[in-house]
């Protein structure tokens, strides 16, 4: 049985973490592990044509994880199938629990060079690279995050397609790949392709994906719109605590939680990856309490880890 269909005979629900590239790496997820975890992580998206090159190194950093953050779902991202074969291959030794391929991303760069929510585009291609991992995965679960079309909504041409590739889960974000933020996901269009499920492979499970706030906002669309589960992106960077679904945080929980996260961050990426990355923690962290602001100004004027742990050390 697939560890989304053990989750779900175990809680009746999914909430997942959304992969966010350059936030939700190992150190953040770790942070959530103790302040409140969801029951699912999605690594950031990972490129297959980076991985089988000899830039190796300079991608596969987003796949650092430890046994805590387990159950843990690889994201792969790219368009050839001998790419994701190559990849797949080598990345199965590590102790992952599935491989899921982005179908969503829909950052101008990535689109204009045939990638991720383009491929919406290319069911054919699709269809190879669904099955190149497949068959590299063994019994690893398969899953595709994707959209609801490219330039024009095609939930029913394009989830009936992709539930005809026998996967384990889909997650749906509501919405097409050339709609920015500003209109809101529409969640009418995700209960059809539970329905096209229910139809076409009763098996595979289905996240619902866009403008989640909160876990009781969770709970009111798993039931409204009959998805298995949500998956939860940008109300993590509003409020690292949301799956904890706790009120007010105070002050020295928020400042020691800082703490631990710049302390696992010099641990694990000091010399990879520069201290200025770290900068939008401090935002989410910092927040909500009397001279929250002042003290939030002075660490993003800080240079580096320590500079802002003496801070920090001086309040706590
Ligand atoms: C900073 C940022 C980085 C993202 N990186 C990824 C990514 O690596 N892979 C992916 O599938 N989606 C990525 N997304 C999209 C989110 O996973 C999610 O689908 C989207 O934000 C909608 O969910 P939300 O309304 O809960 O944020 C990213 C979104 C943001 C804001």
């Amino acid at each position: 049985m697939s560890i989304y269909k053990q989750i779900l005979e175990e809680k009746g629900k999914i909430y997942a973490l959304s992969p966010m590239e350059d936030v939700t790496d190992t150190v953040f997820r770790q942070i959530l592990c103790d302040i409140g975890r969801p029951d699912l992580f999605f690594t950031e998206f990972m490129s297959t044509d980076g991985y089988m090159s000899k830039g190796r190194d300079k991608v596969s950093h987003r796949l650092k994880f430890t046994k805590r953050e387990r159950p843990i779902v690889f994201q792969l991202w790219g368009n050839h199938p001998e790419n994701y074969s190559g990849t797949v291959k080598d990345i199965i030794k590590y102790s992952l629990d599935g491989i899921d391929i982005n179908i969503g991303c829909s950052v101008r760069t990535v689109i204009n060079s045939g990638h991720c929510s383009a491929l919406i585009k290319e069911p054919v291609l699709v269809k190879e690279i669904i099955n190149a991992v497949k068959t590299e995965a063994k019994d690893i679960p398969v899953s595709v995050k994707t959209r609801l079309g490219y330039d024009e909504l095609i939930t029913e041409e394009w989830f009936s397609f992709l539930l005809e590739q026998d996967l384990d889960l889909i997650t749906v974000h509501g919405r097409i790949s050339k709609q920015g933020y500003d209109e809101p996901a529409d969640w009418d269009e995700i209960a059809k392709v539970v329905k096209l499920r229910d139809m076409i492979s009763p098996t595979t499970v289905i996240l619902g994906n866009g403008d989640i706030a909160d876990l009781n906002m969770a709970d009111e669309y798993i039931d409204k719109y009959g998805v298995d589960g949500v998956m939860i992106g940008r109300a993590v960077m509003q409020n690292p605590w949301v799956f904890a679904n706790r009120g007010r945080i105070p002050k020295d929980e928020r400042l020691s939680v800082l703490k631990k996260h710049l302390e696992l961050f010099k641990d694990t990426w000091e010399g990879v990856k520069p201290f200025n990355t770290q900068k939008k923690y401090i935002k989410m962290y910092i927040g909500n309490f009397e001279g929250s602001s002042e003290l939030r100004m002075k660490l993003m004027k800080c240079n580096e880890s320590e500079e802002a742990l003496d801070i920090i050390r001086e309040i706590i």
